[in-house]
C-alpha cells in the first residue's frame, strides 16, 4: 500500500453529521434497508470505512483521530452513474432531435474531435470535475472509438484515485468513416486497452459496442470473444431506447427474435452486461435480462429530452431485472443524480405509478453497485468499504432550508432532496477517503 506497512494508519479521521445509507434493497427489505443517524459518525482509516453509527455509540474516539463536525449536513455514499458519455460533455443541451438524427447531427461530429489526444484529456478533466461536483464517485463511461480517448479518461481518473469503468466504442458500420473501426481492429484495440487499464488501481474495463445498428454481427461476435477471454470485464451498450431505432434493428437483424436477442445470439448477455435505456422491452426480453443477471441503466433525463419514452420500472422490478440509474450525458440534461432521481419519479407519475425515495437512492448507490458487481467495495458506508461519500449542505438554498423545516421524518427529507437537489447541495466529495471536491474552495 503505497510503500507503507499495513499497520501504519496514514488517514484516521471522522466526520460527525447526519448520515444516511442503504444496506439492502428497500423493495425487498422495506425500512430495514435504511440506516439513518440523526447525529452520526463516519470514521475513516486508510481510505476505508472503519466504523459508522450513532455518535453516542462511537464517541469518544482515540485522541489521534480528528473529528470534523458538520452540523446540519448529511453524509451519503458517493453516487454511481451507470451510464454516461464523457465525450458528449461538450454537446449537452443540443436542440431539437430524437435519437437517430441527434446522433448524426450532434454526436458524431463531437466525437470525431477525440482523435486529438489533447482534446480528450481536456474534456476528461471537465467531465470528472462535473461528476465530483455532483457527488458522483463511480461511473460507467462511454469513451469514443479512438483509443486515445480511453487512455485520456483512465489517466485522468487514476490521477484522482476514482473507481471508474470505461471502454472504447466499437463501431464498424452506419457512422461517418472517420469514426469507424473494423471487427478486427476494434477487437485488437480493446484487447490492448484491457491489458493496459483493467484492474489498474480502481479502474475497470467495459467492452463497448455503441449499439446494434453500428456494429456488424461479426463485430458483436468479436466483442463476445473479448468477454470470454477476459471474464471479469463488463459489456456496456444501448438497448431499446427509441422506436426508430427498434425498427432499424429489425431491418438489420431480421433473424433475431427481438432487440436483446441480437446481443444474446452474439454472446453478449451476462451478469456483467449493462444495457442503457431498455425503455421498449417485451416480456421475453425482461425475463432473459433477469435470468442472465444483466442490468438496465435507466436514464430518465435522457429519455425525456430525446422523447424516447416512459420506462415501466414496476415491470422490471416484478420480473427481477437489476436496475441502476444513469445520467446519459449528453442526451441526459444533468450530471446530477438528484436531478436524475427527480425525473425518474416524474416518469413513473406519468405512468400512474410511484417511485419511493429510498428506492431511488438505492438505484443511485447500493443498487448501482450491486448491478456493477461492486457492492463488496462501494455503494454504502458499511465498515470495510472504500470511503467514497459526499457531504450535503442542508442549507444549500433558502428554499431547501425552508422546506426541510416542514419535514418530520427522513423519508420526507430525502424526497425533498431528490426533488430540489442539484450540485449546490454537495458541500464536499471524498474518494477513497480523500477530498476530491469542495464547493467553492480547496481541500
Ligand atoms: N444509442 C447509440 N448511441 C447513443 C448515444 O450516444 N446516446 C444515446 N442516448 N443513445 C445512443
Ligand atoms: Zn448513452
Amino acid at each position: 500500500m503505497n510503500g507503507k506497512p499495513m499497520t501504519t494508519i496514514y488517514d484516521n479521521r471522522a466526520y460527525r453529521a447526519r448520515i444516511l445509507h442503504l444496506v439492502a434493497d428497500p423493495a425487498v427489505a422495506g425500512e430495514a434497508a435504511v440506516q439513518y443517524y440523526e447525529d452520526g459518525v463516519l470514521w475513516i482509516q486508510n481510505g476505508h470505512v472503519h466504523a459508522v453509527g450513532p455518535a453516542d455509540q462511537i464517541l469518544p474516539l482515540p485522541y489521534q483521530v480528528s473529528v470534523r463536525e458538520y452540523p446540519n449536513h448529511l453524509i451519503i455514499p458517493g453516487f454511481i452513474d451507470a451510464h454516461v458519455h464523457y465525450p458528449q460533455t461538450a454537446m449537452i443541451a443540443s436542440y431539437g432531435e430524437q435519437l437517430l438524427s441527434w446522433l448524426n447531427t450532434y454526436t458524431f461530429p463531437t466525437e470525431a474531435k477525440f482523435r486529438d489526444a489533447e482534446h480528450a484529456r481536456h474534456i476528461a478533466e471537465i467531465f470528472l470535475d462535473e461528476l465530483l461536483r455532483n457527488g458522483t464517485t463511480t461511473a460507467m463511461v462511454f469513451c469514443t472509438v479512438h483509443t486515445q480517448s480511453v487512455d485520456a479518461f483512465f489517466a485522468a481518473a487514476k490521477e484522482r484515485g476514482l473507481r471508474m469503468i470505461a471502454g472504447k466504442v466499437l463501431m464498424d458500420r452506419n457512422a461517418p468513416a472517420d469514426l469507424l473501426d473494423t471487427a478486427q481492429t476494434g477487437y485488437e484495440q480493446s484487447q490492448r486497452l484491457i491489458e493496459r487499464w483493467h484492474g489498474v488501481d480502481r479502474l475497470l474495463y467495459a467492452v463497448t459496442p455503441r449499439f446494434a445498428p453500428t456494429s456488424t454481427p461479426e463485430q458483436l461476435q468479436q466483442a463476445a470473444k473479448l468477454l470470454r477471454e477476459y471474464p471479469d470485464v463488463y459489456l456496456h451498450t444501448h438497448l431499446a431506447e427509441n422506436h426508430g431505432e427498434l425498427k432499424w434493428v429489425k431491418e438489420l437483424f431480421p433473424a433475431a427474435k427481438n432487440y436483446l436477442d441480437v446481443y444474446d445470439q452474439a454472446g453478449l448477455v451476462g451478469e456483467r452486461s449493462v444495457f442503457a435505456h431498455g425503455v421498449h422491452l417485451c416480456d421475453e426480453e425482461c425475463q432473459r435480462l433477469a435470468q442472465a443477471g444483466a442490468t438496465v441503466a435507466h436514464c430518465p433525463t435522457s429519455n425525456l429530452f430525446l422523447g424516447s419514452g416512459l420506462i415501466n420500472l414496476d415491470r422490471l422490478r416484478d420480473q427481477g431485472v437489476n436496475v441502476a440509474l444513469g445520467t446519459d450525458v449528453g442526451a441526459g440534461t444533468s450530471f446530477s443524480l438528484f436531478k436524475t432521481m427527480d425525473e425518474a419519479y416524474k416518469i413513473q407519475q406519468l405512468r400512474g405509478s410511484k417511485l419511493d425515495p429510498f428506492q431511488a437512492l438505492y438505484f443511485a448507490t447500493l443498487g448501482g453497485a450491486v448491478a456493477l458487481k461492486l457492492d463488496h467495495c462501494i455503494g454504502n458506508l458499511a465498515p470495510g468499504k472504500e470511503a467514497d461519500f459526499s457531504i450535503l449542505d442542508l442549507d444549500a438554498t433558502p428554499l431547501i432550508t425552508f422546506r426541510l423545516q416542514q419535514c418530520s421524518n427522513v423519508r420526507e427529507l430525502l424526497f425533498v432532496l431528490n426533488t430540489l437537489g442539484d450540485d449546490r447541495l454537495v458541500q464536499a466529495t471524498y474518494a477513497l477517503g480523500k477530498c476530491v471536491h469542495r464547493r467553492g474552495g480547496h481541500g
